[in-house]
């Protein structure tokens, strides 16, 4: 049995999780399936990265300690991993007292080799990235060129690790074959970074103290990289008296140690990474393979941009499984791609509700309706489409082993493509009811039926909640192994249920009528509804002549509690609201009922001119006005990125 340990990066726990964290997830969620799937001893590993400054800011930014903070963003990430099916052995935690003792012992064996020393540091910081930037990286306007915010000038006396020391070390491990760093685009890119040579690394901070202090060097917190990297040693017991699980998938050497991430932070792992896993003594990950990014817009999503996908009311109207195969089927693995709803239910239609549902409904009718509602008993398969499918499910175990999911994938929808050509080819539902041609049906329909078994099957590590009720549907138990991948699973002659609609079709224009989706947070898109792609089309009226800034302050925006939301009667247009602000109560009538119910209101928090004049709308006194964006005349309620105290002045 090999050794397959995988991981996700550990997600910061500034915000909430959003689609980009997801993706990486679900990719290694399906990667530890399907590898349990053919046999492997799969450990499969996700947690939360709590340290460093960026944590520290967005929790006094919040008015709570770090810890409340990342209590309260891993509670999320825990109830979303449930929601979706994920399948991790472990969510680690770097405020574990098991991850500092194991960050704590990498530091211990990387000053034994002698590969630190102290000396004074300068340069420009990005807390986004928690890391430093040369002039030259950083944009005109000296902002850092992934956040677009600008860097922070940073002094200080620092520990350095000599990472200069293993340019000719790591190059040597690029180059093996197969390359441990994937794509190969991403392998050029870091080895001709390498090449141009490394410079030392600062690995502590004296500003910064939420973090693992640095051993024997008081004042010093070790470099949130540095700590963050090995939590994927920490979650195996390195550092600890149990080694078990770290000898087992670490230590290895034919085991494979697999990370993904994102190509925003392949340079820590496929260069500083491995330089201090050498300095240590330790072995390399066999695979660093950086994604691309979920893009909205063209720009990367990011908390830090505030331009995010929050996925929940796709799950919720659609399952985990739609989002899933979405995900997998829609991005090139490797390059970038744009998200949007769109593309999102015509995938669940084109592949869910009409590829795979329909082909089995309609087999399972014509089944019940040709052998007394059973499956056909045993005959001859029909040869060409068995060779068909057996190359479609290599295709697909190539697919998911080289990281081309979107490939393997489509080899299997190609798959049934080719099963409905060969039932409109043969019709068997004119032949059902001639009695010589019951051994022609039969043949017919078990080998399309076998198809639609084997690739329920290829399907249960990306659909684990729908494939395995496909597969009941033809009477199949759900067994995830290498066997089932096997052509002629398909019982013979055994019961069919009338079958019930696993993939109902989504009407799409009703749909996004219906989803007046309420922005969620920092008005989120999350519907093409309420996107840039519709928004462009609208015609976008010329800038106001400019203001001075003290006109601007004038304006006193403030943010709101919803309280209370009821229409205003006879009239189209307004609902009535009451909102709260410190502790006092005031009503604004807003010009929005076409766009939201009330009770989509109530809870939610709203952005609202304080200081404008009362005015009387249909005999009610408003207090105040709610700010939306007007989308071709359709309100969309302006909102905060996160929850604060209501009355906190926007500016
Ligand atoms: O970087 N598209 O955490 P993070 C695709 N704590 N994937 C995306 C994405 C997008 N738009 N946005 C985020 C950190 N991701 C560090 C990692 S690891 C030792 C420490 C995914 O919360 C992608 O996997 O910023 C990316 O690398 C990761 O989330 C960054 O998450
Ligand atoms: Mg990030």
């Amino acid at each position: 049995m090999s050794k397959y340990y995988v991981t996700t990066p550990i997600y910061y726990v500034n915000d909430l999780p959003h689609v980009g964290h997801i993706y990486t997830t679900v990719v290694c969620d399906t990667l530890a399936r399907y590898h349990r799937m053919v046999g492997d001893d799969v450990y499969f590993l996700t947690g939360t990265d709590e340290h460093g400054q960026k944590i520290q800011r967005a929790a006094a930014e919040q008015g709570v300690t770090p810890i409340q903070l990342a209590d309260r963003v891993v509670e999320r990430y825990t109830e979303l991993w449930k929601e979706l099916d994920i399948t991790h052995d472990d969510l680690l935690r770097t405020s574990q007292p098991r991850h500092h003792m194991a960050v704590q012992e990498m530091v211990r064996r990387i000053a034994e080799r002698d590969d630190f020393y102290v000396d004074r540091h300068e340069g420009w910081y990005c807390s986004g990235c928690e890391a430093f930037y040369t002039e030259k990286e950083l944009t005109e306007e000296k902002h850092c060129p992934v956040h677009e915010r600008p860097a922070e000038w940073e002094e200080e006396e620092n520990v350095f690790f000599r990472l200069s020391k293993y340019q000719d070390a790591l190059i040597e491990w690029y180059d093996q074959d197969p390359s441990p760093v994937l794509p190969l685009s991403r392998r050029n890119e870091v080895r001709s970074f390498v090449e141009s040579g490394l410079r030392d690394l600062s690995v502590s901070r004296t500003k910064v103290e939420w973090g693992v202090p640095f051993p024997d060097k008081p004042g010093h917190t070790v470099y949130v990289w540095l700590d963050a990297l090995t939590n994927y040693l920490s979650a195996l017991g390195f550092g600890s008296d149990d080694s078990s699980l770290f000898d087992r998938y670490w230590q290895d050497d034919e085991g494979q140690r697999v990370h993904v991430i994102g190509k925003d932070i392949l340079r820590f792992h496929a260069v500083y990474w491995p330089a201090f896993l050498m300095s240590a003594g330790l072995p390399l990950p066999t695979c660093v393979f950086a994604h691309g990014w979920w893009l909205r817009d063209d720009r990367k999503m990011s908390k830090s941009v505030g331009n995010v996908t929050r996925p929940d009311h796709l799950v919720e109207s659609f399952g985990a499984d739609a989002l899933r195969l979405f995900l997998l089927r829609d991005m090139v693995f490797g390059q970038d791609a744009n998200f949007s709803d769109e593309a999102f239910v015509d995938r669940y239609n084109s592949d869910l509700a009409n590829g795979l549902g329909n082909t089995l409904s309609r087999l399972v009718t014509l089944s019940r309706r040709a052998f007394e509602n059973r499956t056909p008993p045993k005959v001859a398969w029909d040869a060409e489409l068995m060779t068909s499918a057996n190359r479609a499910i290599d295709e697909y175990r190539e697919g998911m082993e080289k990281y081309a999911f979107q490939r393997g994938l489509e080899a299997l929808w190609r798959l049934l493509g080719e099963t409905n050509q060969f039932l409109v080819s043969h019709e068997p539902w004119k032949l059902l009811k001639q009695p010589e041609e019951r051994q022609h049906v039969a043949e017919v329909l078990a080998t399309s039926l076998e198809v639609v078994r084997l690739v329920a099957t290829a399907l249960l590590p990306i659909l684990p909640e729908t494939a395995p009720k496909v597969l009941a549907a033809l009477g199949v138990d759900a067994v995830a192994s290498s066997e089932a991948l096997r052509w002629g699973g398909l019982p013979v002659d055994s019961p069919l249920a009338e079958g019930e609609s696993l993939f109902p079709r989504i009407d799409k224009k009703k749909y996004f009528a219906d989803v007046t989706e309420p922005p969620t947070e920092g008005g989120a898109k999350t519907s093409s509804k309420d996107s840039g792609e519709s928004a462009a089309a609208e015609v976008i009226a010329p800038i106001e002549s400019e203001i001075a800034f003290d006109d601007f302050t004038k304006v006193d925006l403030r943010v709101a509690d919803v309280k209370a939301a009821e229409e205003v009667p006879k009239s189209k247009k307004l609902l009535k609201l009451t909102l709260e602000l410190d502790g006092v109560e005031r009503t604004v009538v807003a010009g929005i009922k076409q766009q939201y119910a009330p009770e989509d209101l109530v809870g939610k928090q709203v952005i609202i001119v304080a200081n404008l004049a009362p005015a009387k709308l249909m005999g009610i006194e408003s207090q105040g006005m709610v700010l939306a964006a007007s989308v071709g005349g359709a309100a969309v309620v302006l909102g905060t990125a996160q929850r604060v105290p209501s009355g906190t002045r926007v500016r």
